[in-house]
């Protein structure tokens, strides 16, 4: 049964957007329980935090008792085993992402078959939305309202005027 079923949501979410949002809304109401897991140390220069991301995950999420916010370094099966999770959630936004998935997917399974990837598409507002993306139009000057959670958008202004003031 799907609502006895553990699931694990691994990304960077630097930061958090709309997309990511919408793909734990799904889980949540698909998997007994779902828990983000924020990778540690893959991006040697990323713009918030791992401690910054668990924590606006964690308001994001207040709400929801069956959404966790945790973070893991290492083999993602390994971390799903430790967790006693017996699936991956992964977000499909096009065709671009699929190359990509599908061979995570599959080494992820000869690693561990027990462990089943499940792919989710986001609401269509949201398929051309990633972090990247947002990151650049931030950086440029342009609005990302709506495109990320509203605490986000709060810390991404942040994060400019401070850049402002260390400039002036
Ligand atoms: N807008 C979105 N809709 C659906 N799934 C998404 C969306 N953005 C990311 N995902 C999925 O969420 C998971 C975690 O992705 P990740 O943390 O790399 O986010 P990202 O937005 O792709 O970030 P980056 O641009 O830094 O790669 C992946 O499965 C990714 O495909
Ligand atoms: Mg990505």
């Amino acid at each position: 049964m799907a609502a006895d079923i553990i699931a694990i949501y691994p990304g960077s979410f630097d930061p958090l957007t709309s997309g990511h949002v919408d793909i734990i809304r799904r889980g949540s109401h698909l998997f007994g329980r779902i828990i983000v897991g924020v990778l540690l140390n893959r991006d040697k220069s990323p713009l918030f935090t791992v401690h910054e991301r668990v924590d606006i995950a964690r308001e994001v999420f207040a709400g929801y008792t069956n959404v966790e916010v945790d973070t893991f370094d290492g083999l993602l099966v390994e971390y799903a085993r430790r967790k006693g999770a017996s699936a991956i959630v992964r977000g499909l936004r096009a065709i671009s992402d699929f190359e990509y998935e599908m061979q995570m997917a599959l080494m992820n399974r000869h690693l561990n078959p027990d462990v089943e990837t499940v792919f989710m598409m986001p609401a269509e507002p949201y398929t051309y939305v990633s972090s990247r993306l947002v990151k650049e139009v931030v950086a440029l000057g342009g609005s990302v309202h709506g495109l990320v959670p509203e605490i986000v958008e709060a810390r991404l202004r942040e994060k400019r005027l401070a850049r402002e003031t260390l400039r002036a």
